[in-house]
């Protein structure tokens, strides 16, 4: 089936990120939140951004066009009746992914993809809550959407051959890079990553270093572009925590414990940029 139509489940950060890029690549969007006031913002984000991209001669004017008048916005999941493809963005919560999906598998045309942008929950059981497991797959994008390269796609355990043809050329389509993925806890990138910002903030806990020396290490040593504190800001503690859980539960080895820093400041509402405040301070 030609893909036209994509519709986005969540308009947060990667949500309105993969609308956006959807969008610039041509495609019709709808992008489906229950909160209006995110759908707002979402839409706000977009211009800002595709009007950088325009100016710098990153996309063209049609492009930025596209996404600032081509991505319908709409609070009821029934939208997604005539949808080619939909990408499920919602919090990273999996009785909430799992809900969402049984509602996606009776409200869709039966023979599209379902996709999750999931960053550690097993497609495998998202796919278990649908009649259709071979039509579901992870598409992992990354943040800033519009700016990263790679999409990790992920293969469910009944995830069919041409389910992933199609998400891979989907993702080239979009100018990304596709690397697949087995389904496992954290897939590649989280199983990679969220241990090294884990292990960033035991060293903070024990006085190793503060957050800026531990920042300057990684990034002036290793050439990273974030140190891994500036990097938990940025995804958002309460999402690194949500991970170390998942590969905690899902590979039962303790060296995935979450560090108790990371558990308290996220207990206490320190969640990084998007709270103002997580191992650096932002305003507004
Ligand atoms: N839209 C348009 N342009 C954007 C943008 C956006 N949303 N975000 C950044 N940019 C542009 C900036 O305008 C700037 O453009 P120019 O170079 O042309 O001026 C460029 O990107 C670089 O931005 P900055 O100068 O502000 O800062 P920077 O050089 O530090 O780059 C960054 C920012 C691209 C975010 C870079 O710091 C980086 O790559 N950081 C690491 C990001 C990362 O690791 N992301 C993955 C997180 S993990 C995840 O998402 C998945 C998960 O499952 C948890």
């Amino acid at each position: 089936m030609e893909l036209k139509h994509i519709a986005v489940i969540g308009a947060g950060t990667m949500g309105n990120g993969i609308a956006q890029v959807c969008a610039t690549n041509g495609y019709r969007v709808t992008m489906i939140d229950v909160n209006p006031d995110a759908l707002n913002r979402a839409k706000q984000t977009i211009a800002t951004s595709v009007e950088k991209l325009h100016s710098k001669g990153k996309i063209s004017a049609e492009a930025k066009q596209n996404a600032i008048d081509g991505i319908t916005a709409n609070t009821d999941m029934g939208a997604v009746a005539d949808a080619d493809m939909v990408i499920e963005a919602a919090t990273e919560n999996k009785t909430l992914k799992l809900k969402i999906f049984a509602d996606l598998d009776r409200l869709t045309k039966p023979d599209i993809i379902l996709a999750s942008n999931t960053s550690s929950i097993s497609i495998t059981e998202i796919a278990a809550s649908t009649k259709r497991s071979a039509q579901v797959a992870g598409v992992h994008f990354f943040n800033p959407v519009p700016i990263m390269a790679l999409v990790e796609v992920i293969k469910g355990y009944d995830t069919s051959a041409q389910t992933m043809q199609t998400v891979v050329d989907f993702a080239r389509g979009l100018g990304k890079t596709p690397v697949e993925s087995a389904d496992y806890p954290g897939f590649i990138s989280n199983r990679i990553l969220c241990p090294m910002i884990n292990e960033a903030i035991f060293c903070v806990m024990e006085g190793v270093g503060t957050p800026e020396a531990i920042d300057e290490v990684m990034k002036l040593g290793m050439n990273h572009p974030m140190g891994p504190l500036t990097l938990a800001d940025f995804i958002g503690l309460d999402v690194v925590l949500a991970i170390m859980d998942v590969l905690h539960d899902g590979l039962g080895d303790p060296k995935y414990r979450a560090c108790p820093l990371l558990r308290k400041m996220v207990a206490a509402g320190h969640l990084g940029r998007k709270s103002g405040r997580g191992f650096y301070t932002y305003n507004s």
